[in-house]
């Protein structure tokens, strides 16, 4: 955290406000330019641990930053502190930009804290951002729908708050005229996987991880659902992580070779790309 005094805004009886901003995948390019603007124009930005250095280095350098970063079990501040310095922040009347990885309103807490800022009757506005299932798919050229292969697209999170049971209707996710992409799946994949074999998905069915997309960092796996565990366990992708589950991942550039080989141990050793 960028440590500075927080006094009120000079000449300022004009209230606050927050812009809950989505900072896309990672790649400044993905940046909207309402996004752009709104950093440019903040008195203060608060980020996420899952926004990019690439992202941060636009941040112009009088621009305080404040790093309310989580990783996982590692929280920097709570969300109700996170919560309660927006709110504070506002009322002291700056201009609050709070920036978070892909889109706000997806796995991003955006609800929460809106809900939180109305409460307190703290104006906001959201900006969407390119949320990192669409990152992924043009990084690494595997669609989400396509006609025959995925009818539609579903985004499920695969880690429920202080690692509660993933209580999801499996046996509607195993679909496989659907395409699933799992957020925070990481440490659940090999329970994902067999949940979804056990309701009726093939377990060759290919399966994507892509770690970092879009950033200079990313690298992706594929694999087949019944082995997809095995094969992140062996090429430990960096986070953050992603899994793109059905019959679209076969259009992957890469999966052609990679689908072909069948033993357990020779995929392994073969699945990773930079
Ligand atoms: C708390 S969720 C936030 C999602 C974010 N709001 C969005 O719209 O992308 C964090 C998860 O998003 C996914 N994620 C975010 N950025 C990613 C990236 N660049 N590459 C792969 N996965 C990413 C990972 O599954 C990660 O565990």
């Amino acid at each position: 955290m960028t440590t500075t005094t927080l006094g009120l805004r000079p000449g300022g009886h004009k209230p606050g406000r927050v812009l809950l901003i989505g900072a896309g995948p990672g790649d400044p390019g993905l940046l909207t330019r309402r996004a752009l603007s709104a950093l440019k124009g903040a008195d203060v930005v608060v980020y996420d641990r899952l926004v990019s250095p690439e992202i941060m280095d636009l941040v112009p350098e009088d621009v305080l930053q404040i790093d309310v970063g989580k990783a996982p079990g590692h929280h920097r501040l709570t969300q109700d502190e996170t919560n309660a310095l927006l709110v504070d922040l506002a009322r002291r009347g700056l201009c609050v930009a709070r920036l978070k990885g892909g889109d706000p309103l997806i796995f991003g807490r955006g609800g929460e804290e809106a809900a939180e800022l109305k409460t307190a009757g703290v104006e906001f506005k959201y900006v969407p951002g390119i949320t990192a299932a669409q990152g992924a798919a043009a990084a690494t050229g595997v669609p989400l729908t396509h006609r025959g292969l995925a009818a539609g697209v579903r985004y499920v999170t695969g880690h429920r708050c202080q690692d509660a049971v993933l209580d999801h209707d499996w046996a509607s996710l195993a679909n496989a005229d659907t395409t699933l992409v799992v957020y925070m799946g990481a440490m659940n994949i090999a329970d994902i996987a067999s949940k979804l074999i056990r309701h009726g998905m093939a377990s060759s069915l290919p399966v994507m991880a892509v770690s970092a997309a879009t950033t200079p960092r990313q690298t992706q796996v594929i694999s087949d659902l019944g082995h997809i565990a095995e094969a992140v366990g062996q090429a430990v992708p960096e986070a953050p992580l992603l899994f793109v589950i059905g019959h679209v991942v076969s259009l992957s550039p890469t999966a052609a070779q990679t689908l072909a080989i069948t033993a357990p141990e020779t995929q392994a050793k073969a699945v990773r790309y930079g």
